[in-house]
């Protein structure tokens, strides 16, 4: 890079005032991108310049010389640069950035701005000057610019074993939830004598100051007014923000208590606590938590990573066969969109899932977070591989609302991922040899794999309607491709716009 090779920059010092000792260098001006207010007036050399085009950042130096110039700016302070313009009538550069800090620096300029200056532009890739209008000044106009980069560390790790209690006592212990002085455990009516009391008594043995609250076990708890409920609980107990929120249980409790989590004191730290093989399997990662609205599921809900996953396979040999089953269609789902593997290891060893053997609970847990893990991170904010994971959910959500919950969330999504395999090998994307696998796996599981009795194809249709998915009131589904991969439609999009005659005709099939 070579500014000189323009030959435009050919800067006459001498017609600036006041720039003591200016040989050798060159007088800008620092103006505010949003509000058009100059900053400061500093002056430059021809290597720092060059050093801040390169890294598109001006810094601000102090050296006995360039005081004069800060005038009360900070030194330190820098500037994010976003355009350079050569100011041709006083022969000095106007850099247009924005302050790093968030902080202001007042000093105003005696040069280097004036209306009606006549400006170029100087490209910052190609160093080429070009002519433009004057950048425009805006007088009642203040913008400040809150810049944050969000560079935080959401890391955390997901124990898996079995009976993982002392070992939360001893993370507890150890600090995992960072600053706190007291723990609210929140599970459901069914897990809490099973699993969280336990953990209570151990927390408190411990010495660790452990309130408990417990919600009526089922989907049905989900919604706002319980997480009010938990949440004057909390208020009543005196909680502040110096509490820990650990959650006990399946899907339900954990989404609902790291919502809660997320917005108590605008967010107090949330610990994860697994009792079911579905909230193992998916609900693990992600950051999703939410809670239903009569409209459609999850509708409100806010990203929260937990400090801290355990995933207890122990818990698992209390689970109702019916939600071990449900877990198991998650697993399913992971197997066709990203682990043709743990497909096939699936459909050898499914039915020793039910003995609850250790080794095959072990390794689909392991795999259900990979699978996920690999998505969520490449993707963190669901534009576009994220929306994978929807792998049968189009329809799957759609059932279990329609269903007012007799479907549980598995057996919803087990009728929906059988839908888009039906759909996917009318287009082509997976032979029916292989749809026919994934149809069996289902079935094989203990899942349903047709719409049940109560359920009219015509009104799911209508009902697929109300999918977060949905964009512009056009039905959208995600493929596999064969098992263990996805379609791709370009461009990071896994989405297909499907016409509403074409699922109707496969959901009616499905009766
Ligand atoms: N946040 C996410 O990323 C995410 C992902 C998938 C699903 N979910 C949500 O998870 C929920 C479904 O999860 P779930 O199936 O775990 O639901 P759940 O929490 O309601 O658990 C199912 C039932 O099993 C009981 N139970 C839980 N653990 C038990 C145990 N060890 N022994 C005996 N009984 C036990 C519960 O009391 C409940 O009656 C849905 O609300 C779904 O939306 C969230
Ligand atoms: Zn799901």
């Amino acid at each position: 890079m070579n500014i000189e090779e323009t030959g435009e920059l050919m800067l006459d010092f001498d017609k600036i005032d006041n720039i003591p000792d200016h040989s050798g260098v060159i007088p800008v001006a620092v103006q505010d991108i949003n509000t058009k207010e100059i900053l400061l007036i500093a002056y430059t050399d021809r290597t720092a310049l060059e050093e801040s085009i390169k890294q598109r950042k001006v810094i601000l130096r102090s050296t006995s010389r360039n005081k004069l110039w800060f005038k009360g700016a900070e030194s330190g302070n820098t500037f994010t640069l976003h355009r350079i313009f050569v100011n041709c009538e006083q022969n000095s550069l106007v850099f247009l950035a924005s302050p790093d800090k968030g902080g202001m620096c007042h000093t105003k300029g005696e040069n280097g701005y004036r209306t009606g200056c006549y400006y170029r532009e100087l490209d910052m890739d190609t160093m080429k000057l070009k002519d433009i209008n004057a950048p425009e000044k805006k007088e009642d106009l203040s913008v400040f610019r809150c810049r944050l980069v969000n560079t935080s560390d959401e890391s955390y790790d997901i124990m898996i074993g079995n009976g993982l209690y002392s070992a939360l006592t001893a993370d507890l212990k150890n600090g995992i939830a960072g600053k706190v002085s007291r723990y609210v455990i929140v599970t459901d009516s069914n897990v809490r004598p099973l699993y969280a009391d336990r953990i209570y008594s151990e927390m408190t043995e411990a010495g660790l100051r452990t309130d408990i609250i417990e919600f009526e076990a089922g989907e049905k708890s989900k919604t706002r007014a319980v997480k009010e409920y938990v949440e004057d609980r909390m208020l009543e107990m005196g909680c502040k923000r110096d509490c820990c929120v650990i959650a006990v249980g399946g899907g339900v409790v954990s989404d609902l208590a790291g919502f809660t989590a997320g917005t108590f004191g605008r967010g107090v730290p949330f610990i994860n606590y697994t009792t079911t093989l579905l909230a193992a399997a998916d609900a693990s990662i992600g950051g999703k938590t939410a809670v239903d609205t009569p409209l459609a599921t999850n509708l409100i809900g806010l990203f929260n990573q937990p400090k801290k996953v355990y995933i207890d396979l122990d818990a698992w040999k209390t689970l109702p066969r019916r939600e071990l089953v449900s877990g198991l269609a998650e697993t399913i789902k992971h197997g066709c969109l990203g682990d043709r593997e743990l497909f096939e290891y699936l459909e050898k060893n499914i039915s020793r899932v039910f003995d609850c053997d250790s080794e095959v609970c072990r390794y689909i847990s392991e795999h259900n977070c990979m699978v996920k893990y690999r998505v969520v991170m490449k993707d963190a904010r669901e534009s576009g591989l994220r929306e994978i994971l929807n792998l049968g959910h189009t329809v799957g959500r759609a059932a279990e609302t329609l269903s007012d919950y007799r479907l549980t969330h598995g057996e919803a999504v087990s009728i929906g991922l059988c839908a888009e395999v039906l759909l996917g090998e009318k287009y082509g994307y997976i032979g029916s040899e292989n749809a026919q696998r994934v149809i069996s796996l289902c079935e094989k599981a203990g899942l349903p794999v047709k719409l049940p009795e109560y359920m009219d194809a015509d009104e799911l249709v209508r009902k697929l309607y109300t999918d977060k998915k949905v964009r512009n009131g056009r039905l959208r589904f995600v493929f596999q491709k064969e098992i263990g991969e996805m379609v791709c439609f370009g461009d990071n999009n896994y989405g297909k716009e499907v016409p509403e005659d074409e699922i109707a005709e496969i959901l009616r099939s499905m009766k």
